[in-house]
């Protein structure tokens, strides 16, 4: 039998939280921008090292703040994952308090920092993310050639085992 963990995708309008998903559970990507209203909820099963455990994904509607988040979506979750836009300063420049703000409110919880879109940045552009020190941590990805999406998902679920 499988474990059952709750993955909750956070960070501002039009990162491309839905995009992540729809990579890692379907293998496909739209150039499309539909904006989430409210939840949607999407399971994927995941292997670590040797375990089965089903990932049960809210994609939730973008926020500014963590804080203006509905606390219905975020309870009970066993996993954040905060996704930022590597090409729009506004939706990191709070990554680190962002980040404390979860710890705080659900210490127990895993958060794993994704910055997307790394498609659009050239390499020496995603050299200096990787060695800036708020990026510390971070994960790039690319929801649009599927860059680090699925490696994002297993990280999470590892931590969160
Ligand atoms: P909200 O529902 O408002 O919270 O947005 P979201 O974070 O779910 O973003 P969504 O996945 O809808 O993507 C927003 C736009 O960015 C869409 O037009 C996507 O096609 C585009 N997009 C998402 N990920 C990528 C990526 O990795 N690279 C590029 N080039 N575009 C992307």
């Amino acid at each position: 039998m499988s474990l059952s963990k709750k993955i909750v995708l956070l960070g501002h309008f039009g990162v491309g939280k839905t995009s992540l998903v729809r990579r890692f559970v379907d293998s496909a990507f739209s150039e499309d921008y539909i904006v989430t209203m409210g939840v949607q909820v999407k399971k994927k099963e995941v292997e670590v090292g040797g375990q089965k455990i089903k990932l049960i994904i809210w994609d939730i509607e973008g926020n500014t703040s963590i804080s203006k988040a509905r606390k219905s979506y975020l309870i009970g979750s066993q996993g954040f994952i905060y996704v930022y836009d590597v090409t729009r300063p506004e939706t990191f420049e709070n990554l680190s308090s962002e980040k404390q703000y979860l710890n705080k409110t659900f210490p127990e919880v895993p958060v794993c920092s994704v910055g997307n879109k790394s498609d659009l940045i050239d390499s020496d552009q995603k050299e200096n993310f990787i060695r800036n020190k708020i990026f510390e941590n971070s994960i790039f990805t690319s929801a649009k050639t599927g860059e680090n999406v699925e490696r994002i998902f297993l990280e999470i679920a590892k931590n969160v085992i």
